[in-house]
């Protein structure tokens, strides 16, 4: 049986690690409060410069959120530095309501390459990164109800005696290609270079700054960009008067396509074990 638990996640907006916590906890308290439990949030730039390691002792559970369809390609390179050693590992991915296509079997098959015996995977939603009707509040009530039935089932296999057969979770392989947004006559477009705006509201709190994963907000003057912007919307959803927008014709009409497409149904989180 394990000795300790340790939560890995990247989650600039907060949802991936709400499951991830929720999962991290739910076994802990299974296991009658015995066990402790930590943290390595890999959200910010300087945590991706630390070597991290396990070993057989340990279950972690691991999250990344899902963008354009798969694991986020700026997460590759740090997550191909961390060494499983045979630890028990659950992979998590969160979504926005529209699909998490390959990146939960992506995200298996990295952390599985690294060493890590994958036990169990769930794909979760979230509210949207870009919007605020997407997925609206999730996770919520109804999906920590699925969350924590999810931990009890994870820690039902892990009692199980001998090594925990690995999981097998949706998706195909070869991976799709990484998902594209559309202008509005339906030509595929590039957002990759869109940044976000600032407006006369902002209180140089500096907050966006400290919280950009990409470390790409200028201290000195927040309104400046100095690096890549994922559009990952931490800026966005963090500040505290609302001065961080985009304003680009194209990331705003595939925001609503999505909104329009996607916010009707609510998908249901789904758990592999
Ligand atoms: C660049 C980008 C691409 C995204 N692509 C998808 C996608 O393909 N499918 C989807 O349902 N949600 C997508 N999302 C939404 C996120 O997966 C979702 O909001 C997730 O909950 C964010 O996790 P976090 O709160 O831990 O940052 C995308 C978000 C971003 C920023
Ligand atoms: S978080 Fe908002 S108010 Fe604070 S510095 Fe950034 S833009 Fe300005
Ligand atoms: S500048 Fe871009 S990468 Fe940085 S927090 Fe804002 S949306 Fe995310």
């Amino acid at each position: 049986m394990i000795k300790k638990i340790t939560t890995l996640y990247f989650s600039a907006t907060g949802t991936t690690e709400k499951i991830v916590t929720g999962i991290a906890e739910k076994i802990a308290k299974n296991h009658g409060g015995e066990i402790t439990i930590s943290n390595f949030d890999f959200t910010l730039p300087e945590a991706r410069k630390k070597t991290i390691s396990f070993d057989k002792d340990s279950l972690v559970i691991a999250g990344v959120p899902v963008y354009a369809g798969r694991v986020p390609n700026v997460l590759l390179k740090f997550l191909n530095t961390i060494s499983g050693n045979d630890a028990t590992a659950v992979a998590v991915v969160l979504y926005g309501n529209r699909h998490y296509d390959d990146a939960l079997i992506e995200f298996k098959d990295i952390l599985e390459s690294n060493g890590f015996n994958v036990i169990a995977g769930g794909a979760f939603i979230g509210e949207h990164s870009f919007s605020e009707t997407l997925g609206a509040d999730r996770p919520d009530e109804q999906d920590m109800a699925v969350t924590a039935d999810f931990a009890d089932k994870i820690y039902d296999k892990m009692k199980t005696p001998g090594k925990n057969p690995a999981v097998v979770v949706s998706g195909n392989k070869p991976y799709m290609e990484y998902y594209r947004p559309k202008d509005q006559n339906g030509n595929f477009v590039s957002i990759l270079k869109v940044t976000p705006r600032t407006n006369s509201d902002c209180i140089d709190c500096k907050l966006c700054s400290e919280v950009c994963p990409m470390g790409s907000i200028d201290l000195d003057d927040v309104s400046k960009i100095t690096g890549i912007c994922i559009k990952c919307c931490a800026c966005v959803k963090k500040c505290p008067v609302g001065a961080k927008y985009f304003d680009d014709e194209n990331y705003l009409w595939h925001k609503h396509e999505l909104e329009v497409a996607f916010t009707g149904t609510r998908r249901k989180p789904e758990c592999f074990i």
